[in-house]
């Protein structure tokens, strides 16, 4: 597995859609993690995977009946993420803006909880926006939308979306330290 100096070597290569030169630390991924039920979460996607540092965590949490769909665009991360084995985990080289039709292509209605470290600062406006709502559209009722990002700024543009249900919370144990946000799908 990509250990932390390919990470960077990968991610300042890659520096725009990476949006970090460091995986998350275990005290992110736990946070990112805290308030998903697993015992009756299903469907989990994760955007946005790069070397698995959350996904792991994610595995190590499923239910036996759950699966995670996780949506990768760079091409080294996706290849080091396929050698995970694990039953459970399905791992796709799309971009997260297909969350719904590849959901519906593997014969899944809706998600539980989506997981994402998308650098959504860095991506245009109109794919982010593409994002978020195909996102917002594949979850279930109640269901989560959990993302980090190293500013608050992102606040209002999530809640143009998620409108209700939303909360910050914040991990200084992280290279950035992070804020995360948690939407919840109110209908
Ligand atoms: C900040 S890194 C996060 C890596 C890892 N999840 C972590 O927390 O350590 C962001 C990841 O999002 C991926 N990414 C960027 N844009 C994407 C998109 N549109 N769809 C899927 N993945 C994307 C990048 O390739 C990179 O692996």
């Amino acid at each position: 597995m990509t250990n932390r100096y390919n990470f960077f070597k990968i991610a300042i290569k890659n520096i725009k859609t990476s949006g970090t030169i460091t995986p998350s630390s275990r005290f992110l991924a736990k946070k990112m993690l805290r308030k998903i039920d697993f015992s009756k979460a299903e469907i989990i996607v994760e955007l946005g995977p790069g070397n698995g540092k959350i996904t792991k965590k994610i595995l190590s949490k499923l239910n036996s009946k759950a699966k995670l769909i996780c949506f990768e665009i760079n091409d080294h991360f996706y290849n080091e993420l396929k050698k995970i084995e694990h039953s459970q985990l399905i791992v796709l080289n799309k971009s997260a803006e297909t969350v719904k039709e590849e959901l519906e292509k593997l014969g899944y209605s809706k998600s539980c909880h989506i997981v994402s470290s998308l650098p959504l600062t860095n991506i245009p406006d109109a794919i982010s926006q593409s994002i978020l709502h195909n996102s917002y559209a594949s979850l279930e009722e109640n269901g989560t939308f959990v993302q980090y990002q190293y500013t608050p700024t992102y606040f209002k543009k999530l809640k143009k979306v998620f409108h209700k249900g939303m909360t910050l919370d914040f991990e200084v144990l992280n290279v950035p330290p992070a804020f995360i946000y948690r939407c919840k799908k109110v209908v």
